[in-house]
């Protein structure tokens, strides 16, 4: 018989593991098969851990084989006890379709306003929707979503602590300040952050999601550092106001994503607190902060403009209320819908068109 990897694999599959009492091939032990016309080749994984039972089934898989595809000097088997673990890692976050990063140059501008209704958005669209606040100074989407005060759940899983995201308004969320203690200095609140962002991404069961939406600081930091080494982002969102000064920081925001050595695509920009409508003078707009500022610097960047959101009471009273603007049917929450009709469809077409975004690898020199 001419050994092929399906014969191999039906083979194997008639070996138990001695502890567990199933077969190899289902509890995962068998990794790396290559069958190159009668050279058979496969390691076997134990997850890391050390299994007394590995040189048994090595030794049950060589007869087997040996058996299976005849004896004889032609048939070489060579099989790798205890593959190395990074050679294959389990992928992160692997029921999530797609990641994306809502960022901005400048502070204040409204990001965690915008992640959050578009979180609401999606979600109210039938959507599986995640949002991880990745801001280290404070838990503010706890507080947009009217969960300040909750605490995650943790389940063990053996002797691995499993984090259950919060659930609210359809959204599931989780957010590293309720991770990191509120009055750490500084110094010590970033490293904290990065790891408490670490383990929210690595140790959360977030479940199958369509969309997994982080709110990041402002700038560059390491925690985009961190995201952007921790999982394949497949797209970033960058939210600034009209004014000049906010402006100049997208440009550099930008830049960033699309480094060399960070290549997210930058899926487009929402101008925020575009305009200011009051109630008694329903049909007029003031640009009190500029006007098509965001659009000539998004023509330049090559960017779409995904939304322009006006400067509404509404929206930051439902942000400090914990009723997000986006649970409404007026106006004001249709922008947001829109953005994110304009967000699934920039997704798409990014994922129809371009390679799947790689994690950024640590460069030692
Ligand atoms: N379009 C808007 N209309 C009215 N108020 C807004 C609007 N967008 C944001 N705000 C308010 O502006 C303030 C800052 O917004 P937000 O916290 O979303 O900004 P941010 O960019 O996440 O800030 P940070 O950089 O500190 O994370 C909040 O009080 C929010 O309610
Ligand atoms: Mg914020």
């Amino acid at each position: 018989m001419v050994p092929t990897e399906a014969k191999v694999v039906e083979i194997l599959k008639g070996i138990n593991h001695p502890g567990s009492g199933k077969d190899i091939v289902t509890i995962s032990m068998v990794r790396d098969l290559e069958v190159n016309d009668r050279n058979i080749r496969f390691s076997l994984d134990t997850g890391g851990r050390r299994d007394p039972f590995v040189k048994a089934v090595k030794i049950a898989c060589e007869k087997t084989l040996r058996s299976a595809f005849g004896e004889g000097p032609g048939l070489e088997i060579d099989i790798v006890m205890d593959a190395p673990r990074q050679k294959t890692p389990p992928p992160v976050l692997a029921g999530v379709k797609n990641v994306i990063a809502v960022a901005s140059g400048k502070g204040g501008v409204g990001k965690s306003t915008v992640a959050v209704n578009l979180a609401i958005a999606l979600a109210k669209r039938g959507y599986d929707v995640g949002l991880l606040d990745a801001d280290i100074f404070g838990p503010s989407v706890p507080k947009m979503l009217g969960a300040g005060d909750t605490r995650p759940r943790v389940r063990k899983e053996g002797d691995r602590s499993v984090i259950i995201p919060e659930k609210k308004y359809g959204v599931k969320f989780l957010s590293v300040g309720l991770f990191v203690p509120a009055d750490n200095a500084l110094i010590w609140r970033g490293p904290m952050a990065t790891g408490a962002l670490k383990q929210l991404i690595g140790d959360a069961d977030w479940g199958e999601l369509d969309y997994m939406i982080f709110d990041l600081p402002p700038g560059t930091s390491d925690i985009h550092l961190t995201l952007v080494q921790e999982l394949p982002v497949t797209g970033a969102i960058i939210v600034s106001t009209p004014q000049d000064v906010a402006l100049a920081d997208v440009t550099k925001g930008v830049a960033m994503f699309r480094s060399e050595d960070i290549s997210v695509p930058v899926l487009g920009l929402v101008e925020n607190m575009a305009w200011f409508t009051p109630a008694e003078l329903p049909e007029n707009r003031y640009y009190i902060f500029g006007r098509d500022g965001c659009r000539k610097l998004a023509e330049k960047l090559d960017l779409p403009v995904l939304a322009q959101i006006p400067v509404v009471q509404g929206i930051s009273e439902g942000g400090d209320k914990g009723l997000p603007v986006a649970l409404e049917g007026n106006e004001t929450a249709a922008a947001f819908t829109s953005l994110a009709e304009k967000v699934v469809e920039a997704v798409d077409i990014r994922n129809r068109t371009m390679e799947p975004t790689k994690k950024v690898e640590i460069k030692r020199k």
